[in-house]
C-alpha cells in the first residue's frame, strides 16, 4: 500500500506540449534481451518509470550491471550469470516470467518468483508454462515461485490458446538461444513485441514474422549486445490526448508516431476529435463537443485495453450513451469505482455490449460498462489501485467541481513517467500533499 497522495483543484482546459519517452511495456523486455548478448547494450530513449528500476535490480541480482545516463540504459550482461531471482521480488512487476527461459539457456537453471503487476484479472501463466517445457524445461510452481531445469531449451511448435503478449515475449526470449526453430502460432503482433523482435535480431537472432500471426526463430549459439532506440509511448500519447480533450482544450503529443495510434485516432475521430496529425507530433481537440461511441479493446490493431482507462472517463462527457466492451482481461473495470466517486454515471454488465461475444460471455466477469454522458462530476477521496486507473482518475478530478485528492499514486508512477511534471506543464492543478 503506497502511502504519497496528489491534491487536484478544477483548472480548466488543458493545453501545452507533451513529449513522450519509450514505452514501459517495450524498455522492461528489452532489458531482459540485453541479458543474452555478450556484451553491454544500450536502450534510449527509455521512460523514467518505476519498472524499469524494479526490473533493473532483478537483472542486477543475477549479475547484470544496469546504469543509466539520462534516458539510455546501459545492461552488461554477466559472464555467468547467478541462476535465482530472490523471492523477495515476487508480485513486484510481469517481468520475472520473462527471465525464466534466458537463465535456463544461460545456466542450465533457474529460479524466479512469482509475477505481479495490475490485478486485471487472474492473470495466469500457464502459456508461459506449456511454453517452456515443450522446448525442454522441467519445470514445478509453487506459492514460493517457479523452479525449472533444462540442459538446452529445444524449439517447437507453439501454438498460443490467445495471442498473449507477454507468452509471445517469453517465447521469443527463450527460443533465441534454444537448439533449432521454433514457430509461434497465434502469436501476439503488438508494436512493443515487433519492437523486441527488431531488438532481437540487431543482437544476432534469427526471427522471421511471417504473416497471420506466425513467428519463427531459429536459434544461434550466442548473441552479441546492440543498441536502439525505443519507439514512444502509445498508451502515454493516448492519455494525453485525451486529457487535452476532455478538458476542451488541446494537447500536442510529441514522440508517438502515428502508426502506433492509428485505431486511437480512429475512435476519438468517431466521436467528434479533430486531429492535425505531423511527423513531429500530434493533437486534438473537439471545438463542436463529443458524441458517444461503442468500442469493444482487442488485440493489435484493435482498439488497445490499456486505452480504455482515460476512453471510458471522455464518453462520460461525450453526448448520450457509449457502451465500452473489454475483451482481453476479464477483471479491468475495478477502477470504475473510482470514477463512479467521482461523479462519472457508469454502470457494468456481464454480457458482451457493444461487440461480438467474447471469451468472457457466460461468465459473471463484469467486462462491459455503459456509460451516460454527459455526467456531472464531483470533487473526492479516491484510492488508486493501478496504474492505468491513477491516470482516468487524475483527468476525471481535473474537471470534477471541487477538490480532489488521489491516495497512493505510487502505482501511477510505475507506469507513467514523471506525471506530475507533465500534467503540471500542461496546465493541471495538481499538488503532491502527505496522506
Ligand atoms: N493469459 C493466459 N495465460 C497466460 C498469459 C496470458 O490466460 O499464460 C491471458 C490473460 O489472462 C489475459 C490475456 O491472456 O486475459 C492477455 O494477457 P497478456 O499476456 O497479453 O498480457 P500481459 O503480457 O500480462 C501486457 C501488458 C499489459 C497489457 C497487456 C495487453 C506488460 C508488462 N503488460 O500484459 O499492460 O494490458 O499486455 O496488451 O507488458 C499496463 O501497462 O497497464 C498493462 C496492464
Amino acid at each position: 500500500m503506497g502511502t504519497r497522495a496528489w491534491r487536484i483543484d478544477p483548472a480548466g482546459p488543458l493545453r501545452g506540449d507533451v513529449t513522450v519517452r519509450g514505452s514501459k511495456n517495450a524498455v522492461t523486455k528489452h532489458m531482459v534481451a540485453a541479458m543474452l548478448g555478450r556484451g553491454p547494450s544500450t536502450i534510449a530513449n527509455a521512460p523514467r518509470v518505476g519498472d524499469v528500476e524494479i526490473t533493473a535490480q532483478m537483472l542486477r541480482t543475477v549479475g547484470c550491471s544496469v546504469d543509466r545516463d539520462g534516458d539510455t540504459l546501459v545492461v552488461d550482461p554477466a559472464a555467468t550469470p547467478a541462476p535465482t531471482v530472490p523471492q523477495s521480488f515476487t508480485g513486484r512487476n510481469r517481468i520475472p516470467v520473462l527471465m525464466l527461459g534466458p537463465l535456463l539457456n544461460l545456466t542450465g537453471e533457474a529460479f524466479v518468483p512469482l509475477v505481479g503487476g495490475d490485478q486485471i484479472g487472474p492473470r495466469p501463466i500457464d502459456f508461459h508454462i506449456q511454453a517452456l517445457t515443450a522446448m525442454g524445461a522441467q519445470i514445478t510452481v509453487d506459492e514460493g515461485g517457479i523452479h525449472a531445469t533444462a540442459r538446452r531449451l529445444h524449439g517447437t511448435r507453439v501454438a498460443l490458446p490467445y495471442p498473449s503478449v507477454g507468452a509471445t515475449e517469453s517465447v521469443m526470449l527463450s527460443a533465441v538461444l534454444a537448439e533449432g526453430r521454433t514457430v509461434i502460432t497465434n502469436a501476439a503482433i503488438e508494436p512493443e513485441i515487433l519492437e523486441l523482435a527488431l531488438f532481437l535480431q540487431r543482437m544476432g537472432a534469427g526471427i522471421q514474422l511471417q504473416p497471420d500471426r506466425r513467428i519463427l526463430i531459429d536459434g544461434v549459439e550466442r548473441l552479441h549486445g546492440a543498441r536502439t532506440r525505443l519507439a514512444g509511448d502509445r498508451l502515454e500519447a493516448f492519455s494525453y490526448l485525451v486529457a487535452g480533450l476532455l478538458t476542451g482544450g488541446q494537447v500536442r503529443v510529441h514522440g508517438c508516431a502515428q502508426d502506433r495510434l492509428v485505431t486511437a485516432i480512429e475512435t476519438l475521430r468517431t466521436m467528434g476529435a479533430r486531429f492535425e496529425i505531423e511527423d513531429e507530433h500530434i493533437s486534438a481537440s473537439a471545438p463542436d463537443g463529443l458524441r458517444s461511441a461503442a468500442v469493444h479493446t482487442d488485440t493489435h490493431p484493435g482498439f488497445m485495453t490499456d486505452w480504455q482507462q482515460p476512453l471510458l472517463v471522455l464518453m462520460s462527457q461525450a453526448r448520450g450513451l457509449s457502451v465500452l466492451h473489454e475483451t482481453v482481461f476479464e477483471n479491468r473495470f475495478a477502477y470504475v469505482r473510482a470514477l463512479q466517486q467521482l461523479g462519472c454515471e457508469i454502470e457494468l454488465f456481464p454480457m458482451c455490449l457493444g461487440g461480438n461475444a467474447c471469451r468472457f460471455h457466460d461468465t459473471n466477469h463484469l467486462h462491459s460498462a455503459v456509460v451516460h454522458g454527459p455526467s456531472k462530476l464531483v470533487g473526492a477521496e479516491v484510492h488508486v489501485p493501478d496504474v492505468r486507473t491513477g491516470f482516468s482518475s487524475v483527468i476525471a478530478a481535473s474537471i470534477a467541481d471541487g477538490q480532489s485528492v488521489l491516495l497512493d499514486v505510487e502505482s501511477l508512477e510505475r507506469g507513467y513517467d514523471e506525471p506530475l511534471a507533465r500534467l503540471q506543464s500542461i496546465g493541471m492543478a495538481i499538488t503532491p500533499v502527505e496522506s
